[in-house]
Parts: structure tokens; C-alpha cells; sequence
């Protein structure tokens, strides 16, 4: 039986395991994918793993997307440019690096029919799955990105791989942008509340990557805008790091939200 993982600290809250085990069971693949909370130290011999055999393919969450670079022999393309890996595999004996979370983002903005072409959008956050996002927009033609991050220097080390990108400082009203996406930590917890004047962006759309609960960036202004949650991107991330495995497409069916939040 071959082995997925997913690994990241925390990683109680992944629902990565019951999407890719539902589609193993759907498509009878002889496979079983597990979680696991790692340590840094511990990400070379995981490597290891998947160079001998005894891993199939890892998926990688927080905080680990780019410090597991260094223990892998190729990046694609994606992974390359925004520097985060959350797909692992091995392809001819070497250890391959890939990013499904731009695509993932892709598609759940053209299945909301959100049209990217010249739009501007304001980023919260500045951490592993950021410049993911800004490398999906900026390849649907955005105009502008500006991003906004609690520790400015985070913000700071985003420019130096997308210098086009503007910076404001955390807490500070933004002006009319067309998409306001939250990719911070801030709602996962029921009180969680992002105290910042969204007054100027009003019928846009609110995305907040936070994929397990309605966050309360959203409740707040789903009567005036249009939201969205995380997850429909988590379901393609997923999608896309499955066909990197096993080289076809799983099938997404109706049902499939209603498995991943009972
Ligand atoms: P990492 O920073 O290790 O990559 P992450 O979950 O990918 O972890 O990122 C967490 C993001 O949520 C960061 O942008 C973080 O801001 P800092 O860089 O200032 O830490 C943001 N975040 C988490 N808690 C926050 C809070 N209470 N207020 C504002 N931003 C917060």
C-alpha cells in the first residue's frame, strides 16, 4: 500500500487527509494518506522517505512550504518563483518540489467568475501561502497588488520576490480595491476579528483563505459584497496535488463540501 502525508505544526485542523482518502477509496487506489506533526529537524529524513520508497508523496502546510525547499533536487516552475512547495514527489530517481495553491486560487476565481484582467487587489498576510496568491493574480493580469502584514519585514522580503507589489502598513484604512483576500491565521478562532476600515471597498469581492469556519472578515460584510471562503481552492490544491501522484484528475462531485465539513 503506498503512503501519503501531510505534514505542518499544527496539522489537528487539515482536512487534507479525508479529501485524498475519499478519492482513493472512489478510484480504488491501493493508498492511505495520514497527517503528521513535524518538527523542522525532522523534514530531511521525511525527504529521505520519499527517496527510498517508503513515501509516496508528501503534501506541506504551515510553516514549512519554503524551509523544505532546501532538502528537495527540483522545483517546478510555480515553486520556484514564489518559493513555496506543497506538493512532494519523486519522478526519475530525483526529489520534485511543486505548488497546486496558485492554481487551486485560479480556479476557484474563475469558478466564482471573478474576472482578474486589469482588477486591483489588497492582501492580508505576508506568510507561507502568500506569494502563492500574488503569483496567481499576477498571472491573470491584476494591475495592482498591494499587501498588508502585522510584521512589516515580512511584507518587505514578499517585494524582493514581487517587486511590483505596494506595501501598507498594517492597520491602515486601503482604498478602492476590487478584491480584498485575507490569507492571515486570523479566524480560525471564533472571536478572531481583523480591525481594519474596509469602508472604501464597497460590492467587491472578500476572500478569505480560511477554509474550516465562516470567519467573521466575511460575516461582516457578506450583505454589502460578495464573499468567499477557503474552500474551493483547498479542494483543487487537493485536485492538482492528486493528479501530480497519480497522474489523472480525481473527481470533484457535489457532495464532496458537505463530506469535508460534517
Ligand atoms: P508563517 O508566518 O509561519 O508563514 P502562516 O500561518 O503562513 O505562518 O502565516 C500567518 C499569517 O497570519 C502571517 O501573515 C501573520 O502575521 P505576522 O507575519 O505578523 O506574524 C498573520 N497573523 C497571525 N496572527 C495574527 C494577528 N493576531 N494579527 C495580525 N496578523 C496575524
Amino acid at each position: 500500500m503506498n503512503k501519503y502525508l501531510v505534514i505542518g505544526n499544527p496539522i489537528k485542523h487539515s482536512l487534507s487527509p479525508v479529501i485524498h482518502n475519499h478519492w482513493y477509496k472512489m478510484h480504488n487506489e491501493d493508498a492511505i494518506y495520514e497527517k503528521k506533526k513535524v518538527d523542522e529537524e525532522e523534514l530531511e529524513d521525511l525527504i529521505s522517505d520519499v527517496k527510498s520508497g517508503k513515501i509516496s508523496g508528501i503534501n506541506v502546510t504551515v510553516p514549512f512550504k519554503n524551509s523544505v525547499i532546501k532538502h528537495l533536487d527540483i522545483l517546478s516552475e510555480i515553486a520556484e518563483a514564489t518559493q513555496s512547495v506543497n506538493t512532494i514527489y519523486k519522478y526519475n530517481g530525483n526529489i520534485y518540489g511543486h505548488n497546486t495553491d496558485c492554481e487551486g486560487f485560479a480556479l476557484s476565481l474563475i469558478q466564482t467568475k471573478f474576472k482578474t484582467q486589469g482588477k486591483t487587489a489588497f492582501i492580508l498576510g505576508a506568510g507561507g501561502v502568500t506569494s502563492s496568491i500574488i503569483y496567481s493574480l499576477k498571472l491573470r493580469g491584476v494591475s495592482k497588488i498591494c499587501v498588508s502584514n502585522r510584521t512589516k519585514q515580512k511584507a518587505e522580503n514578499l517585494k524582493k520576490l514581487f517587486p511590483e507589489i505596494e506595501i501598507l502598513d498594517w492597520g491602515k484604512k486601503p482604498s478602492n480595491f476590487d478584491i480584498i483576500i485575507n490569507t492571515t491565521s486570523l479566524g480560525l478562532k471564533e472571536n478572531d476579528k481583523i480591525e481594519i476600515d474596509f469602508s472604501d471597498c464597497k460590492d467587491k469581492l472578500f476572500y478569505d483563505l480560511i477554509y474550516s469556519r465562516k470567519t467573521n472578515f466575511l460575516k461582516e460584510r457578506e450583505i454589502l459584497n460578495y464573499t468567499k471562503n477557503g474552500m474551493s481552492m483547498f479542494i483543487f490544491q487537493a485536485q492538482i496535488a492528486y493528479e501530480s501522484w497519480f497522474g489523472y484528475k480525481p473527481s470533484i462531485e457535489d457532495n464532496l463540501w458537505e463530506l469535508l465539513l460534517n
